[in-house]
């Protein structure tokens, strides 16, 4: 790092939080698209909780310490909103859905979509889960019985999307290839959305650009697909428990309107998205340290067998669950979304430092995670950590895998009831093994992912039903 900005009052006497200068212009630019998590790592190590550089002309704060998150993303998160740079491609395939949108806009159809998640309902979809993992895990026997290795992560991808579209559209889906459309979709879209975050003078998406072609006719698909089974659904006003139906009977308090079609296009992409990648990259991360900690496979196994025996799990053995919600909540430490980022709309003091209006801030929940005063041995997969009286002292910030504050993950009681269902279900059956010389390395992009998959050994633990 070339030169330093220390910690220094300004002419006004208000003190900037102190952080490496970077280059000409660019600024830390550079180093932070070569590596973003290991640059705000090294930052953090070097300047502390709160610290400050330069990204292009845009002035940026790295909050890392939990009293400061808390700040920015509960107590004052009024001033801290969605329009950055960084975001704003997003809104290319997501719109105005909930992710993406901000404002009063974000709050009413925030106010619209949460009784859909309500926990009585969301329970409902309990059954689909479960009934969709013993459906995929049928196939994985003839890989047990031949010894064949198998892609974990590619199957989690799998089951996260099946339980993403089945828990949004139950059964409007023609047939599994769409299921498969939906995932390729998705794919190139967020790919395409990232890309122009990087490169934000890239020709518009009119431009026929290869790029630009292969964007537009993936978002034709998925919107094939979504407004097909939207009106259908609306024609036949069919009962299920479904989150579209759910969505399709919220009503404003103040008019009575329902959500016009584009915008439940809108949300229904954004449910999609959030829905699968971050559920699957969890569970693929389970499988992973499970089989590097056989100890903690042991006391789950233990749990599993004790609380179910041999019959399938149901929402109702959640919460006897313990142990197996711990080994969740550890692997959404150790590998949880790597980056947010938010825009100070006007000027704020964090930390004793000023903050000018218009500063984006960078929070690293991968970062946080692993914050030496509350996590001590950070790096070790130690699941008893989430024990009552472990997490007792614990400030709230210290773990914010679902972040926190108002926008809170909407979607967060579902993604733990599938982590629980699908992790106890499989592990019930199999036991997983990595293949000893299968490199792995987390690729951290919007979520954490197994860069080159999780190539896996699948024993049977007890004979199938
Ligand atoms: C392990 C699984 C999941 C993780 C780790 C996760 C993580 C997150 C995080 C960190 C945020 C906050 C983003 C921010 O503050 O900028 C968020 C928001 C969101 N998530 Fe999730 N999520 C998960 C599962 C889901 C599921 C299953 C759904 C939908 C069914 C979903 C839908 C959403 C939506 C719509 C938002 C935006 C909420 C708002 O701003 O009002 N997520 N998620």
């Amino acid at each position: 790092m070339a030169s330093v900005t220390p910690a220094a009052p300004t002419g006004a006497g208000r003190r900037l939080a102190p952080g490496p200068r970077g280059k000409f212009l660019l600024g830390s630019l550079l180093d932070l698209r070569r590596d973003l998590v290991g640059f705000l790592g090294q930052v953090t190590t070097e300047y502390g909780d709160i610290a400050r550089f330069t990204v292009a002309g845009f002035t940026v704060h790295l909050v890392n310490h939990p009293d400061h998150l808390r700040h920015v993303l509960q107590v004052n998160s009024r001033n801290y909103d969605k329009q950055s740079h960084e975001y704003r491609p997003l809104k290319l395939a997501f719109g105005e859905g909930l992710f993406t949108s901000d404002g009063d806009f974000w709050k009413k159809q925030r106010r619209l979509m949460q009784p859909a998640f309500h926990r009585q309902r969301i329970l409902k979809l309990g059954e689909f889960i479960v009934r969709d993992v013993v459906d995929r895990i049928d196939t994985w026997q003839r890989y047990a019985d031949r010894g064949e290795p198998l892609d974990v992560a590619a199957e989690m991808v799998n089951l996260s999307m099946n339980v993403a579209t089945k828990s949004l559209f139950s059964t409007g889906l023609r047939s599994d290839d769409e299921v498969t459309t939906i995932a390729r979709s998705l794919d190139t879209v967020i790919n395409y959305c990232l890309y122009r975050t990087m490169v934000p003078f890239a020709p518009p998406p009119k431009v026929p650009t290869r790029r630009n072609k292969e964007f537009t006719a993936a978002l034709g698909e998925l919107d094939g697909i979504i407004y097909r089974i939207l009106h259908e659904r609306r024609e036949q006003g069919t009962e299920t428990h479904d989150l579209l139906s759910m969505l399709l009977e919220a009503r404003d308090e103040e008019t009575g309107e329902g959500i016009p079609d584009k915008q439940m296009r809108d949300e229904i992409a954004t449910l999609l998205l959030g829905g699968y990648e971050t559920t699957s990259n969890q569970l693929s991360w389970a499988w992973y340290e499970l089989s590097r900690n056989p100890e903690v496979e042991e006391r789950l196994h233990e749990e599993l067998d004790r609380v179910l025996g041999d019959r399938l799990p149901t929402v109702a053995d959640v919460s006897e669950l313990a142990y197996t919600n711990r080994v969740l909540e550890e692997t959404l430490r150790l590998y949880p979304v790597p980056w947010l980022e938010r825009r100070a709309a006007a000027e704020d003091t964090i930390g004793g430092y000023h903050v000018k209006a218009g500063s984006l801030i960078y929070i690293s929940p991968y970062l946080t995670h692993r914050h030496p005063d509350f996590w001590p041995d950070p790096d070790r997969f130690d699941p008893d950590r989430f024990l009552p009286e472990q997490s007792v002292d614990r400030p709230r910030f210290a773990y914010f895998p679902f972040g926190g504050g108002p926008r809170l993950c909407i979607g967060n009681r579902l993604a733990q009831l599938e982590a629980q269902l699908t992790l106890a279900t499989i592990a019930q059956r199999y036991r997983l093994r990595m293949v000893s010389d299968h490199p792995v390395e987390a690729k951290m992009q919007v979520t954490t992912s197994p860069r080159y998959g999780l190539r896996m050994t699948i024993e049977p633990r007890r004979p199938s039903a």
